[in-house]
């Protein structure tokens, strides 16, 4: 039995971002990971899918010069790669440090204050879990499993498929629609709901599903998938059937928490479908065990992962903090990017809130003209008593300007205020200061 201060089951964002945090502050920290460190996100997630969407963008730009320009697929691999490796190597450094262990194999719960994996058993006060979640197969019919894949087989495909059939129209739909029509494939994608990336203000959504429907992307909005086999994607619209097939199908209808073999149990941790129950402090039913990042089901981005892991370690210790997680930003890496922060029109008129809602365009932009950008919008949203409440926006960069728009409302910041803020010319970030000086 090996005895240390805290165990941290899972070597993502979450899991390693609670390490790398618990070590400075004088804990001793055991890490127990099956697979390669930096998760999801790193290894077949966040960082792959932005490589190629960098690329994509380079190949956006040369075909202004050539409009034949085509994608070397070989060296898109080779980079996607090669930024993994540099990213892995930096973790891998990061759990290195004298007072973290990492110990590579499958860990299960014996009980609240015992992990053990196949060739060894932990002891520990304190316990996070942070495993991260996994493509949710919807409940259809699939008789051709050849072509079907998840986004970690997408990302490891070897060649631009021809045409891919794109299930779901949610972030990770979007986001791979987006790229592999640059690169060359005939993308469709079928979507159950009305409109796609249902979390993002629908306007927005719907200008940038048009935007990509422009650059010749068919979307089949309304349609719920009945059957996947040899003759392709069988969908119903509006009580017809339709089949499209395709070289490649993706399965993007959402994801689950990794709870299986956990035998959570064994410690008494309740959990749901959606995940592990988790309080504010990201607490679960069990003293001293945390469950953090997507197996918790609140938000499943790295990002609040990360957070998730300081307020866990802080509570650990004893320390307060003022990480707002209500304040959560996210981007969709698009072509045009999209982003957001806080409240949404759609969620304000449904709740009756009291609110005002100002518009701002690229297009009178003078960077967005100079860098040939000018698609995009914003939609800043203040309370009643003039707060910035929420930001939703696309076009080039939106990541960025909400990044700001996100910091403001950490700080209780109001339109009067915003006004008041000086912000660089010519930047994007003027659409922002522009849009506030809308009365
Ligand atoms: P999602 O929940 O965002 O979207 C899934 C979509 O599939 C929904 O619109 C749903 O209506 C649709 N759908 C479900 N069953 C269907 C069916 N049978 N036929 C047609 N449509 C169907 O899930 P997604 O895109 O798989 O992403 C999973 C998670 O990963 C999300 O929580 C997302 O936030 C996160 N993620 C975040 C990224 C980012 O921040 N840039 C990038 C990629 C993923």
């Amino acid at each position: 039995m090996t005895k240390t201060d805290l165990i941290i089951i899972g070597g993502g964002p979450g899991g390693y971002g609670a390490a790398g945090y618990a070590a400075r502050l004088g804990l001793d920290v055991i890490v127990i990971e099956q697979a390669s460190v930096g998760g999801t996100c790193l290894n077949v997630g966040c960082i792959p899918t932005k490589t190629w969407s960098h690329e994509a963008d380079i190949l956006r730009a040369r075909r202004t010069a050539d409009p034949t320009a085509t994608i070397d697929f070989q060296r898109v691999r080779r980079r996607q790669q090669e930024v993994i490796e540099q990213l892995r190597n930096g973790v891998e450094t990061l759990l290195s440090a004298p007072s973290i262990r990492l110990v590579k194999g499958k860990a299960h719960f014996i009980d609240a204050h015992t992990v053990a994996t196949d060739e060894e058993t932990f002891e520990a006060k304190h316990i996070i879990i942070a495993t991260g979640s996994e493509a949710k197969m919807p409940p259809i019919a699939i008789t051709d499993t050849q072509r079907v894949m998840t986004s970690t087989e997408l990302l490891a495909i070897d060649h631009v498929p021809e045409s891919l059939v794109i299930i779901g129209a949610g972030v990770i739909g979007m986001e791979f629609a987006s790229i592999f029509q640059t690169f060359g494939s005939k993308v469709t994608v079928i979507e159950y709901l009305k409109e796609c990336l249902p979390t993002l203000d629908s306007d927005i959504a719907k200008r940038l599903r048009k935007s990509m429907e422009k650059r010749g992307i068919d979307f089949h909005m309304q349609a719920g998938v009945t059957a996947i086999t040899a003759n392709g994607v069988t969908f119903e619209r509006k009580g017809k059937q339709q089949t499209v097939s395709a070289e490649a199908i993706l399965i993007a209808t959402g994801r689950k928490p990794c709870l299986e073999n956990l035998r959570l149990e064994a410690a008494g941790i309740a959990f749901t479908a959606k995940g592990i129950t988790v309080d504010e402090q990201m607490r679960t039913s069990c003293q001293g065990i945390y469950a953090i990042g997507d197996v918790n089901g609140q938000t499943m981005l790295a990002h609040a992962a990360s957070m998730q892991a300081i307020i866990a370690v802080n509570n650990i210790l004893g320390r307060t903090d003022h990480i707002d997680l209500s304040i959560m930003p996210s981007a969709i890496f698009t072509y045009p990017e999209a982003a957001s922060v806080g409240l949404s029109e759609d969620f304000c008129e449904a709740k009756g809130m009291e609110y005002t809602c100002r518009k701002g365009f690229f297009r009178a932009n003078g960077k967005a003209m100079a860098m040939e950008e000018t698609e995009g919008m914003v939609k800043l949203i203040a309370d009643s008593d003039g707060k910035v409440v929420g930001c939703h926006a696309f076009g080039a960069h939106s990541a960025d300007m909400i990044q700001e728009i996100s910091s403001l409302m950490c700080m209780g910041v109001t339109i009067e205020q915003l006004r008041d803020m000086v912000h660089i010319h010519p930047t994007l970030g003027e659409i922002l200061h522009d849009t506030s000086m809308i009365s």
